[in-house]
């Protein structure tokens, strides 16, 4: 587990553009914190480290927007999703364990169907004005490097 704090929104850009050079296909990102805690702030971030020249805006109704960058960048929004149904519908194990980076906004809500090799990200409020702090958990190798290539400045 890895605690990092962003001061201020800036700083979290520059995490998630960082964060999204690191990524490679078949990675999945699992974003999760209150309404306004940033999880599109640094998935727009992780976009444009992924080199997505799109505009990435919440897919809150759509549930998925697709993006071409450096690889293909499946952003879920699941906030308003109701039942799992919907994502099986959407056949969603076909992005989750696709050679694209999913991002996934509020992926605690669909915990259990997130792929093992998931990252998650967790964003809390500081108590400073527009402090965030992120935890970052996951297993197995992929995670390893993820985090041994965020420690590099
Ligand atoms: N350190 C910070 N990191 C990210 N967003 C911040 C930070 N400080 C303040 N903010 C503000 O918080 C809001 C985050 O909104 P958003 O990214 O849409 O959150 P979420 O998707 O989690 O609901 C933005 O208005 C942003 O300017
Ligand atoms: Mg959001």
């Amino acid at each position: 587990m890895v605690k990092i704090i962003l001061k201020n929104p800036k700083e979290s850009q520059d995490f998630g553009e960082k964060l999204g050079r690191i990524l490679k296909g078949g990675d999945v990102i699992s974003l999760t914190g209150d309404l306004g805690a940033g999880k599109t702030t640094i998935t727009k971030a992780i976009g444009k480290g992924l080199e997505v020249e799109e505009y990435i805006t919440s897919p809150t109704f759509a549930l998925i927007n697709q993006y071409e960058g450096r690889v293909r960048v499946y952003h879920f929004d699941v906030y308003r999703l109701e039942g799992v149904e919907d994502l099986y519908d959407l056949g969603f194990e076909d992005y989750f364990y696709s050679d694209g980076v999913t991002i996934v906004e509020w992926g605690d809500k669909i915990h259990g169907l997130l792929p093992e090799h998931t990252i998650h990200i967790q964003i809390e409020k500081g108590k400073e004005l527009n402090e965030r702090i992120v935890t970052i958990s996951g297993q197995g190798e992929r995670y390893s490097e993820i985090v041994e290539e965020l420690r590099k400045s």
